[in-house]
């Protein structure tokens, strides 16, 4: 099929990459010269895996860039819009974008066509488009308005859209619905997934892809209603873990035991330093914005946020409690994407930590695996950035980890012992086990859990000697 994808961002670049993988000619269209230029020229904008692989497989074949939003429309029969839909101050989404493309679309449409929302919008979108492109001067009989929300996640991306949990497809008429079952065949028949190049099938993905049919409205609240329970999830695990601190209890072991029963599951059941990124704040702050305007006031999203601001607090406190003050202190971090595996700062729990201790007048020695360059953008001058973990440990009053990369959960920690100043590690995200802290004499502040002090490592030590 011809498919036009509007906005490569995010979203718009990964699924026109995919859609290209999975057999489509697609092009994909931005306004932006510069991520033009980047993207003809063989570069890969995002951290992304896989990303790289297919661009280079499909672009100037199956997959083209172009500036040219009426060239794209008359060339494809759906059109995929992946605008951005930032949040305004009062927390809507600001929908400005979506409206220009579907006027564009409108007047540049040579025949039917699909119009299908990827951006993640506010329900009642579909008809607004509909009507803007009904005002533009697009006979209702030349197309239809779909929505089609995506549930990637950053870092694992292009697995998620080609193994997807599932396809929804918001359509309300019976030719959409045909058009876009054509468009995902290759994942909802399982073909794709058999051939020879498909990427590989992530652990526990069920093939062929589950497809969904519904209404475009419900669709739309689909992709809200997911991100605000997945917080929500976030926010309970983080809410229960401080009353695991206050009795002792230990919050891992609380998580498997709540996340064994399958109505509840394990998934998004990590307690740490809160949510952050490009996706949940603002969703669950536009889900708010649609809930109330629908005259429904929703508080319990309300405390989905307080919760989940309340964690940086949280671990600021106990930075506090561990090192008495905290002026002039030098403190290695690792990790300031919003999670590991991307070079996402946007809405980082890990920024907002560190700019709260460089505010106390804290020296800050930090390191991620791909974030530095976005990182140093924002923080630039205040903060010193390392090679690697060991180098940021040097000399450093305690180690902080804010990221939950892989490489931070491996550290040689004889290695970081000896390098540190004092013996203390600081983690947001609960990377290690009580028992490998104590063998290597550390003192270990986790979240939900009992701290192992120094008493009982030394006490513990003194053990082993007798
Ligand atoms: C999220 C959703 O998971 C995707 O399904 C959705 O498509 C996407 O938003 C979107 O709307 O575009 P993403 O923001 O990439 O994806 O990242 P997640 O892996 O969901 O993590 C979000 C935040 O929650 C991170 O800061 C992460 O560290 C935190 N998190 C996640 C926890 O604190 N605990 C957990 O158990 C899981």
């Amino acid at each position: 099929m011809k498919i036009a994808v509007v906005g490569s961002g995010y979203v718009g670049l990964v699924a026109a990459a995919c859609f290209a993988e999975i057999g489509h000619h697609v092009i994909c269209v931005d306004n932006d010269p510069q991520k033009l230029a980047v993207l003809n020229r063989g570069d890969t904008p995002i951290h992304e895996q896989y990303l790289p692989e297919l661009l280079a497989r499909h672009r100037g074949q199956r997959l083209r860039f172009s500036d040219s939003l009426p060239d794209a429309v008359r060339a494809s029969s759906v059109i995929f819009v992946a605008v951005g839909t930032p949040s305004l101050e009062t927390g809507d989404a600001d929908l400005s974008y979506v409206e220009t493309v579907a006027r564009d679309i409108a007047q540049s449409a040579d025949g039917y066509k699909v119009i299908v929302e990827k951006s993640t919008v506010p329900v009642y979108t579909n008809e607004w488009i509909r009507r803007i492109m009904q005002l533009a001067g697009a006979s209702p009989a030349d197309f239809d308005v779909a929505s089609n929300p995506e549930f990637l996640r950053e870092g694992t991306a292009i697995s998620d859209f080609l193994y997807p949990d599932r396809i929804v497809v918001g359509v309300d008429s019976e030719r959409a619905a045909e058009t876009l079952k054509e468009v995902y065949k290759p994942l909802a028949s399982g073909s794709y997934h058999q051939s020879a190049s498909a990427i590989p099938q992530p652990a526990g993905a069920q093939t062929p892809a589950r497809m969904l049919l519904t209404s475009a409205k419900s669709a739309e609240l689909i992709k809200h209603a997911s991100n605000a329970f997945l917080a929500l999830k976030i926010s309970f695990i983080n809410a229960v873990a401080n009353i695991c601190e206050a009795v002792d209890a230990d919050i891992e072991e609380v998580a498997v035991g709540i996340g064994t029963d399958s109505r509840i599951g394990k998934r998004f059941l990590r307690s740490g330093i809160g949510y952050g990124g490009s996706c949940f704040p603002k969703d669950v702050a536009a889900f708010r914005s649609v809930a109330r305007e629908c005259g429904y006031e929703f508080p319990l999203l309300d405390e989905i946020v307080r919760v989940n601001n309340e964690q940086r607090a949280v671990f600021l406190r106990k930075v506090r409690t561990t090192l008495w003050t905290l002026r002039g202190k030098r403190l290695a971090v690792l990790g300031l994407a919003y999670k590991g595996g991307t070079d996402d700062i946007r809405e980082s729990p890990a920024i907002e930590i560190v700019r709260s201790l460089l505010h106390e007048q804290c020296s800050i020695v930090a390191h991620d695996p791909a974030a530095m360059d976005r990182a140093r953008q924002t923080l630039s001058g205040d903060v010193t950035f390392a090679d690697d973990p060991y180098q940021a440990a040097v000399g450093a009053d305690a180690l902080l980890i804010l990221t939950d990369w892989e490489e931070f959960a491996s550290l040689d920690l004889t290695r970081i012992k000896g390098l540190l100043r004092y013996p203390i590690v600081i983690d947001g995200r609960n990377l290690y086990s009580a028992e490998s802290m104590r063998k290597h004499g550390l003192q270990y502040v986790s979240m939900g859990r009992s701290t192992i002090e120094l008493e009982s490592v030394a006490s513990a030590a003194l053990k082993t000697k007798t």
